[in-house]
Formats: structure tokens, C-alpha cells, sequence
């Protein structure tokens, strides 16, 4: 089991609960990350949680907590369309990395079908709402 766990948001993420609602549904940030920190609490798993609006903020972030991590859960915002040097923090992690999308970006516009990031995470949720991260951190939290 994932024992150290960091959740990493991207870009705009801290606007969520106003941000296009319809888009991307009624709960907060800060409410998602206290979801995550109660399941992950209950599996004893340590899970802290980032939100910057910075390219170069998530990147030290990435460098800080992610290195140390042994599981990674990110949604990029935006910058999963192209945040190079984002994706270049990624890559040099070891720990699984799954990228999570609240919405379902293949279904919006072209330019959100492209991941930059995508080739180096483990894996990728998009479209089930807030409960992608939840899912994400069970599968870090499974017992094989
Ligand atoms: C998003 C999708 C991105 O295209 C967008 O820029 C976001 C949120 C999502 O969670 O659905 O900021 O990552």
C-alpha cells in the first residue's frame, strides 16, 4: 500500500465550487482535498495536499513533496495542455503518478486532448466528477 501521499493541483483548481459549476460541479477545493485526507487517514496513509497557480510553484512543489512521495496525484489545469517543463518534474519521479481530470476533456474542445503530461503518469482519470481523485487514491491505497 502508498503509504506517503501527495495530491497536486494545478491552475484555477482553488476557484472550484465558482468556477463554471457546470463544468466542473458544486464542491470546493478545499472540501476535495478533506475528502481525500479522511480516506486517506482511515487507510493510514500520510496524503498531503498543493494547489498554485504557478507553473514554477507546482515544479518546486514536484521537486519538494513529489520526490519524497510514493504515490502522486495530480490534475495540471491547463498546463496538462502544455506545461513542459511541469511534465519534465514529473518524469524523474519514481512513485506512480495518476493524472485526474474532472471533466472529461476528450469530450471539450480539441485543444484539452492533448496531455502533455499523460506519457509519463501511470495513469489517467477523466470525467467522473470530484470522485476521480477518490478513485485515484484508492488505487494507490490497493493491498496487491
Ligand atoms: C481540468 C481540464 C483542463 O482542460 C482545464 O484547463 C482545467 C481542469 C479538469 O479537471 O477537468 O483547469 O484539468
Amino acid at each position: 500500500m502508498t503509504r506517503n501521499i501527495v495530491v497536486i493541483h494545478g491552475p484555477n483548481l482553488n476557484m472550484l465550487g465558482r468556477r463554471e459549476p457546470v463544468i466542473y460541479g458544486a464542491m470546493t477545493l478545499a472540501a476535495i482535498d478533506a475528502a481525500l485526507a479522511e480516506r486517506a487517514a482511515a487507510a493510514g496513509a500520510a496524503l498531503r495536499c498543493f494547489q498554485s497557480n504557478h507553473e514554477g510553484a507546482l515544479v518546486d512543489m514536484i521537486h519538494d513533496a513529489g520526490w519524497s512521495a510514493d504515490g502522486v496525484i495530480i490534475n495540471p489545469g491547463a498546463l496538462t495542455h502544455y506545461g513542459l517543463s511541469l511534465r519534465d518534474a514529473l518524469a524523474m519521479l519514481k512513485a506512480p503518478i495518476i493524472e485526474v481530470h474532472i471533466s472529461n476533456v476528450y469530450k471539450r474542445e480539441p485543444f484539452r486532448h492533448t496531455s502533455v503530461v499523460a506519457p509519463v503518469a501511470t495513469g489517467q482519470i477523466t470525467g467522473l466528477g470530484w470522485r476521480g481523485y477518490l478513485l485515484a487514491l484508492e488505487w494507490l491505497l490497493r493491498e496487491d
